[in-house]
């Protein structure tokens, strides 16, 4: 059976860096509390306006990618784009990508909705259509523009602080090589806590004339909610379980990680689960202080940059895992 292997990764950020101090001036919070809880200096946010939105940030890095795989836009046959916060409510930023990068074929293009763990849900599906045969390589986007839609004033500081834009895109290709690439991805879901980190509105139950009808400026429901310490307990569980699950699958021990890459939701939560697998720090890439949670670019955003700083070698073993709203978490085991 073919492998599925990354042959080229890529990130992009908006140029506009958002300190914590910036955020002093829009709400009651301080440097010193973000710092101390998330470990975030600065994020960055689009320019209202502007040409950076979700699919065009994924288009730059789609275009990084493709061009360190060292391959042309037309050798790519399918493109999985994971995103929460799409350009337009429909249809999915995938298709704007597969216009923006100028494909000559109509190739699919599939958007997935899986929050934090969209970008490993979506590596996971990249390598099952690898596996089987039927595209040979396929461009894997996770991109967010959470800015525009942050409540910033006092009543939403403990989620706005906390999440920024940007995107990463990696390039996977079938290699005949066993041992190679994707060992396994493991992917969970329970939606008994779907309100415990969620943006409810608009929905289909209470449609935009309702709300344009109502005209309610306290209607939170149109702003992400999150139950910060709720989704600290599971995170910090669920992390190590499936880190656990994709070790046990592959039968290797933590100790064989050579690089663990976690969404960037906390930098406590990373530092928890690294020092529960008991890793020295140049075994796990965070890069949370200088982005913020990016949600599905969170991991790709990484994982390009650890690549970009040498931290990522070929022969190396790769732990990328992810846990967020749904819940949902997943894992996945790379030989690189
Ligand atoms: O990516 C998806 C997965 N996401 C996560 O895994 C995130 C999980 N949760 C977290 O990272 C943390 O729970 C937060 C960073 C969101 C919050 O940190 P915390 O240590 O759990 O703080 P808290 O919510 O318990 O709030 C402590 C205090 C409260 O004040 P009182 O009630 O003690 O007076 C909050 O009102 O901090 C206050 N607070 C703030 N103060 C200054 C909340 N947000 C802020 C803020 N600035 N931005």
């Amino acid at each position: 059976m073919k492998q599925a292997r990354i042959i080229g990764t890529g990130h992009y950020v908006p140029e506009n860096v958002v300190k914590n101090a910036d955020l002093e001036k829009l709400m009651d919070t301080n440097d010193a509390w973000i710092q101390e809880r998330t470990g975030i200096k600065e994020r960055r946010h689009i320019v209202p306006g502007g040409e950076d939105t979700t699919s065009t940030m994924g288009a730059k890095a789609a275009r990084m990618a493709i061009q360190n795989a060292g391959i042309a836009v037309d050798d790519i046959d399918f493109i999985v784009f994971a995103t929460l916060s799409p350009d337009y409510y429909f249809p999915g930023p995938g298709v704007m990508l597969q216009q923006q990068l100028g494909f000559r074929e109509e190739i699919g293009a599939l958007d997935v909705r899986n929050q934090c763990s969209g970008f490993i849900y979506s590596l996971s599906i990249a390598d099952q259509f690898i596996k089987t045969g039927m595209y040979k390589t396929v461009l894997v986007v996770g991109s967010e523009v959470h800015s525009g839609g942050l409540d910033m004033t006092t009543r939403g500081r403990g989620v706005s602080v906390i999440f920024g834009d940007g995107a990463g895109a990696v390039v996977m290709q079938a290699t005949e090589e066993q041992g190679r690439g994707v060992l396994s991805t493991h992917l969970h879901s329970e939606g008994q806590h779907a309100e415990e980190l969620a943006l409810i509105a608009p929905a289909t139950t209470d449609w935009i004339p309702n709300y344009i009808e109502r005209n309610d400026p306290e209607d939170i429901r149109y702003y992400p909610y999150m139950n910060g310490n709720f989704v600290f307990k599971n995170a910090v569980m669920r992390f190590q379980q499936v880190i656990g699950e994709a070790l046990t699958a592959n039968a290797y021990s933590a100790d064989q990680i050579d690089m663990l890459i976690p969404h960037q939701a906390n930098l406590r939560i990373s530092q928890f689960i690294q020092k529960q697998m008991n890793l020295p720090d140049d075994r796990v890439f965070n890069n949370i202080q200088r982005y913020g949670n990016t949600t599905a670019a969170s991991i790709p955003l990484a994982l390009s940059e650890a690549v970009q700083e040498g931290k990522v070698k070929e022969g190396d073993l790769i732990c990328l895992a992810a846990f967020g709203s749904g819940f949902t978490w997943a894992s996945a085991l790379i030989r690189w």
